[in-house]
């Protein structure tokens, strides 16, 4: 057998296997699947940048329905400028934005701006040059603003060779927006590889919005020297937690819409106040309240620190975070929940304090972009009941929200380099099961 037919044999083997074990809900499934060791961290070295206005480290993020924020960095001052239009060459709008910097122990970053464009056509690829330097063109398409609406859902990046593996997966997608639960560059006090992690990710997002929470590894403090946590997460990703209905006023959680309002997105903050009084719960209970489920099908909430995990790494990091929150989601009656933190695959049933609910959201681990510290592969033995599928690979998810009632997760494990789907699910919409919406006019979260 040549080598693609081999790899198609052993895909559909997978997906059969899989698909066969769907039925049986209760059938918790370790999968045998082991990788190979980690990959090394790539060497992304620095484009030369003679004039010092060559834009760099591209991303774009929503802002709305209908806006945009473009992010670049410079070497030197640059205008904060981005022009963009239907037509490659030609730019008949711009806006311009504003530009940051900042110093961390020694190193001095370069110019970081962002400018908000808009409003856009939805489904519509736009071109877009920033700092009005001609050197470099980028295009983005909108997201759509009605389902069908496709998300990639991956956490835990870095910058390794199974990142770049996992990357060149996402980018064979055609997806609408990607998702990421924290841990993205690994920079780990070293700022310039938050400069190579912004590199790496560029061809894909500068092309489609890239939206995040933060994860441990964007804290970045270091006693007495860098007492101020997310000072490099902060400034070069920055989120739009000052716009939608309800925003939050921090760049550490908010929440956002997709779809015209048929998804609605709640980032959550690990690694900031979450407990009683704190001001990510009050604005928690505040977004949940206004989110209206005769309108919006899907409500999905993204978290670093898992709150439900049966790999032994990380075991208990996400109760707190849980015991605060977890009846607010319930009561909003949240469909899913994506975390990352554990460099592993695992899904869980519908669950809600700790057991079995069919009105409790699904939990999803996620955290398997591919990062240098390797893969998390002892795992709590039984596997509990509620623990549907886990396994201790690299790879990535996709969430497509089909109608108002029915998503389709599926889990593409980067299995060496070729990319197969080893675990998959309907997420029907909770908002759309009566079962779990009796006595209820307008859905209430507890505490209200
Ligand atoms: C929604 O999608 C599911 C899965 O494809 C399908 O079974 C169902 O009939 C669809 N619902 C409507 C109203 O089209
Ligand atoms: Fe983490």
């Amino acid at each position: 057998m040549t080598t693609p037919t081999r790899a198609m044999a052993l895909a559909l083997l997978v997906l059969a296997a899989t698909v066969l074990s769907l039925p049986t809900a209760s059938l918790a499934v370790t999968s045998p699947y082991v990788r190979p060791p980690p990959r090394e961290t790539l060497s992304l070295f620095k484009d030369d940048d003679a004039d010092g206005q060559t834009p760099e480290q591209v991303h774009i993020s929503m802002v709305g329905l209908d806006k945009m924020r473009v992010s670049w960095i410079t070497d030197d001052d640059a205008p904060a400028i981005v022009e963009y239009g239907t037509t490659s060459g030609q730019y008949p709008f711009s806006a311009t934005g504003s530009t940051t910097s900042y110093k961390y122990v020694f190193y001095h970053s370069g110019k970081i701006h962002d400018a908000v464009i808009g409003p856009l056509q939805p489904s519509t690829t736009y071109y877009y040059r920033c700092s009005s330097n001609p050197s470099r063109e980028f295009s983005f398409r909108t997201p759509p603003a009605t389902l069908p609406f496709k998300f990639v859902i991956v956490g835990d990046f870095g910058q390794t060779g199974w990142t770049d593996s996992t990357l060149k997966h996402i980018a064979d997608a055609d997806y609408d927006v990607l998702l990421l639960p924290g841990d993205l560059s690994y920079a780990d006090f070293i700022q310039s590889r938050w400069d190579s992690y912004g590199r790496l990710v560029e061809p894909l997002a500068s092309a489609r919005p890239w939206m995040m929470t933060e994860g441990n590894h964007e804290i970045e403090k270091l006693p007495l020297v860098e007492p101020k946590p997310f000072k490099a997460y902060n400034a070069r990703w920055r989120m739009p937690y000052d716009a939608g209905a309800s925003p939050s006023g921090s760049n550490l959680y908010y929440s956002f819409d997709v779809a015209g309002g048929a998804v609605h997105v709640v980032m959550l903050g690990s690694y900031t106040d979450y407990g009683a009084g704190s001001a990510q719960l009050r604005w928690l209970r505040r977004d949940l309240a206004a989110v209206d489920r005769g309108r919006t099908a899907f409500v999905v909430a993204l978290v670093h620190a898992p709150w439900y995990n049966s790999n032994e790494a990380h075991q208990g990091e996400g109760d707190a975070m849980r015991a605060a929150m977890e009846d607010l989601l319930y009561g909003a009656r949240v469909d899913a929940v994506f975390a990352g933190h554990v460099h592993a695959y695992e899904r869980f049933a519908r669950v809600y304090n700790g057991k079995a609910d069919p009105c409790g959201p699904v939990y999803v681990t996620i955290g398997d972009g591919g990062n240098r510290e390797g893969l998390a592969d002892k795992y709590v033995d039984p596997q509990p009941a509620i623990s549907a599928f886990r396994e201790a690979s690299f790879g990535h998810g996709r969430l497509e929200v089909v109608n108002a009632t029915h998503a389709l997760w599926t889990w593409h494990r980067n299995d060496d380099d070729e990319p197969v789907v080893a675990d998959q699910v309907w997420i029907t919409s909770l908002a759309a099961n009566p079962a779990c919406n009796k006595n209820k006019n307008k859905i209430c979260p507890l505490g209200l």
